[in-house]
């Protein structure tokens, strides 16, 4: 005969397809019936209408049929009460500690906080935001993305990633790219086509609700891909999270002493740390030879002018515009030395 605790076991081994915990872990198996055979399950979602419903009835259904003794499954559905609600959020470290001033300091359980920053647009930024976050999410650690720039957000289209994220009462669950990495964009609100034009305090708003109200599972990193300038949204986010440090991209002509100014005038008025410089663009090669189509040493002398680590280069390459362009970052699906390079810069993070 099947029984209840064989059937529970089997949940424990099924992860809410959003939360991505086992539904056991997050209290949403309200009752299980094994009469006969004939298990009846009944699941709590957290919202009405989860539009991953096909998918759960699917994954138990499969798990549950495989027990000895079972004659049907049938998997039913009901919402969570408020408290039990609740209870979730305080479950997944919401709730629990909300700071003092909520608008200042956010409450978000990460480890450490990289801001990725330029002394001017069009360096790729996104690009190495979005390969470097692959690759420590490759490597086994929790990543998260929060791609800052709600003007001209890039992120989703280079990891691939769309769709709406649902919300648990105020909060937003991020959408992920595989199951270590974890991304928030203004892209998953608005069309991409669609022109997003923010007046002063509703971008501030619009920050601020990315930094107070997604719910973020425990992350090791948390990458803030800031968008191009150093405008507003950088002093809003040095605000709410002054333990950040600033990861500076450049390309290599940037020895003008300008641009070395505009960073270190952003670690000022911010006061974040900067933790060093990625050079990007840095040549092109062919046939073994190398090209410095964008001059050379830019980001050496940046991180010598700035007294800071130079972490290292990216060529310039095809590959690399392409995997950003089709959701395919190549530090995850890239040739051996793509993915070995972004690995080798990430484990510099470390
Ligand atoms: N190493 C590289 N090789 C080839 N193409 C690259 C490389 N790095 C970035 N690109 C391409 O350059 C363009 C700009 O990159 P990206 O969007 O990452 O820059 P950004 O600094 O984030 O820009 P913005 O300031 O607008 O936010 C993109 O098309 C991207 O695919
Ligand atoms: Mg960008």
């Amino acid at each position: 005969m099947v029984t209840k605790e064989a059937v529970l076991d089997v949940l424990s081994g099924i992860d809410d397809p959003e939360l991505k915990k086992p539904l056991t872990e997050l209290d949403m198996v309200k009752s299980i019936s094994t009469e006969n055979g004939n298990v009846e399950i009944t699941i709590l979602l957290t919202v009405p209408g989860c539009p991953l419903k096909d998918k759960m009835t699917a994954d138990i259904t499969e798990g549950v049929q495989r027990l000895a003794g079972v004659e049907s499954v049938k998997v039913i559905f009901d919402v969570m009460n408020d408290e039990q609600r609740e209870q979730l959020k305080a479950k997944l470290g919401y709730g629990a500690s909300v700071s003092p001033d909520k608008s200042r300091v956010v409450n978000i359980p990460a480890k450490r906080f990289i801001a990725v920053a330029s002394g001017k647009g069009g360096v790729g930024k996104s690009t190495v935001t979005a390969n470097l976050a692959a690759a420590l999410a490759r490597l086994g650690y929790s990543v998260g993305l929060l791609d800052a720039d709600v003007y001209g957000f890039s992120i989703p289209r280079m990891l691939g990633i769309n769709g709406a994220p649902t919300a648990i009462d105020d909060k937003i669950v991020p959408l992920r790219h595989g199951d270590n990495l974890q991304v928030i964009s203004m892209g998953f609100f608005v069309n991409e086509d669609d022109p997003v034009i923010w007046r002063g305090p509703l971008l501030h708003k619009a920050i601020n609700q990315f930094l107070t109200d997604v719910m973020w599972d425990n992350l090791d990193f948390l990458f803030l891909d800031l968008p191009p300038g150093t405008g507003d949204v950088t002093l809003t986010i040095a605000q709410g999270i002054p333990t950040a440090e600033l990861l500076v991209v450049t390309t290599p002509q940037e020895t003008a002493t300008h641009v070395a100014g505009r960073v270190a005038k952003l670690a000022e008025r911010t006061k974040l740390k900067v933790i060093g410089i990625i050079e990007n663009m840095s040549y092109f090669e062919k046939d073994g030879e190398r090209e410095y189509i964008f001059g050379q040493g830019g980001g050496k002398t940046l991180a010598e002018k700035l007294g800071v680590p130079f972490i290292g280069e990216i060529p310039l390459r095809t590959s690399i515009r392409e995997g950003s362009d089709n959701g395919k970052p190549v530090a995850t699906d890239g040739d051996e030395y793509e993915v070995s390079l972004f690995e080798s810069l990430a484990r510099r993070l470390l």
